[in-house]
């Protein structure tokens, strides 16, 4: 194993492979990439290529060959973004430090910037699966089932659907774990399978994946209340504007920040149990629960 290879120089790979994607791309639609690189290219913390690209590190050294992959999961998630920012979902004006795609291209724009992206991480993930393995499909096949209604955007409706109403305990679990866990979920799962990952280690994987899943969607809710919009790149107090259900609103600040530790204590745990060096990802789940943003 490289071990030598850092979350930085990773997070570095990510930036460049995505930064140079789109150059030299369109005519008459030239907008429309100029939009899906305006949200793209604002930032963020790559929290899910990362995962996928650690996690497939702990059974092969070459992330190069996943990269592409990786950063299709950036670009659905980004999709994910354009869209819950937009006027007839969570109507917010501030991504990731910038003003939110529609308000920069407008509403039409912002759709169609939003399903270009989705349309082209679905695109990379199928080309890379040309003369690859199985576990290729099987990887990508999994992504795309998270994404769509049985994963992020079930979790997306429901979430919608609870504005102004009081939802009970299952379903605010259902909507954390699809609207949120069910991508971050799938990227480790999917580096995992990548790497051909034993049976035992794809269980555990996917244990932790969903722990941490929840996990970070408990704590994007607790960031909305105590976090400082200059900080977090987007405005605080959001869930509230809007009325929604969420863990805050379920289980108030101090539960949810008890939880938050826990279930992260349960992630590391997880990860004890996993063949390989889980440091790297040990790492990356305690910047989770730490973050300012
Ligand atoms: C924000 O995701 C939306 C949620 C799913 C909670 P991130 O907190 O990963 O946002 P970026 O990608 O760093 O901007
Ligand atoms: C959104 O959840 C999850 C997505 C699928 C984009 P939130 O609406 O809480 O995300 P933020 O707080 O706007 O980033
Ligand atoms: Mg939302
Ligand atoms: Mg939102
Ligand atoms: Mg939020």
């Amino acid at each position: 194993m490289e071990k030598e290879i850092s979350i930085e120089h990773l997070r570095n790979s990510i930036e460049n492979w995505l930064g140079s994607y789109f150059k030299d791309k369109g005519s008459y639609n030239k907008k429309v990439y100029e939009a899906m690189e305006y949200s793209l290219g604002a930032g963020g913390k790559r929290i899910r290529p990362l995962l996928l690209l650690l996690t497939y590190m702990l059974y092969k050294d070459d992330f190069e060959k996943v990269l592409p992959i990786a950063s299709a999961v950036e670009m659905i998630h980004t999709y994910s973004l354009i869209h819950d920012d937009l006027p007839c979902m969570d109507n917010d004006d501030l991504r990731r430090g910038k003003p939110t795609n529609h308000k920069v291209f407008g509403e039409a724009v912002a759709v169609l910037a939003g399903d270009g992206l989705l349309n082209e991480g679905m695109s990379i993930m199928l080309k890379s699966c040309m003369n690859e393995q199985h576990n290729f499909i099987k990887a990508c096949s999994f992504i795309a089932e998270s994404a769509g209604a049985e994963g992020m955007v079930g979790g997306q409706t429901v979430d919608i659907l609870s504005e102004n109403t009081k939802i009970p305990i299952d379903q605010l679990y259902y909507m954390h774990s699809k609207k949120t866990g069910a991508i971050i979920k799938a990227s480790i799962i999917a580096g995992a399978i990548l790497g051909e990952a034993p049976k035992r280690d794809i269980e555990n994987l996917e244990y932790y994946g969903q722990k941490l899943g929840l996990a970070f969607q408990i704590k994007d809710d607790i960031l909305d209340i105590v976090g400082d919009t200059e900080v977090l790149g987007k405005k605080a107090k959001s869930d509230l504007d809007n009325n929604k259900t969420t863990f805050i609103t379920t289980y108030g600040l101090n539960k949810c920040i008890e939880m938050c530790n826990s279930i992260t204590a349960e992630c590391i745990e997880v990860l004890d149990n996993i063949s390989g060096d889980t440091s790297k990802l040990k790492d990356l789940t305690l910047f989770l629960l730490n973050r300012e943003k």
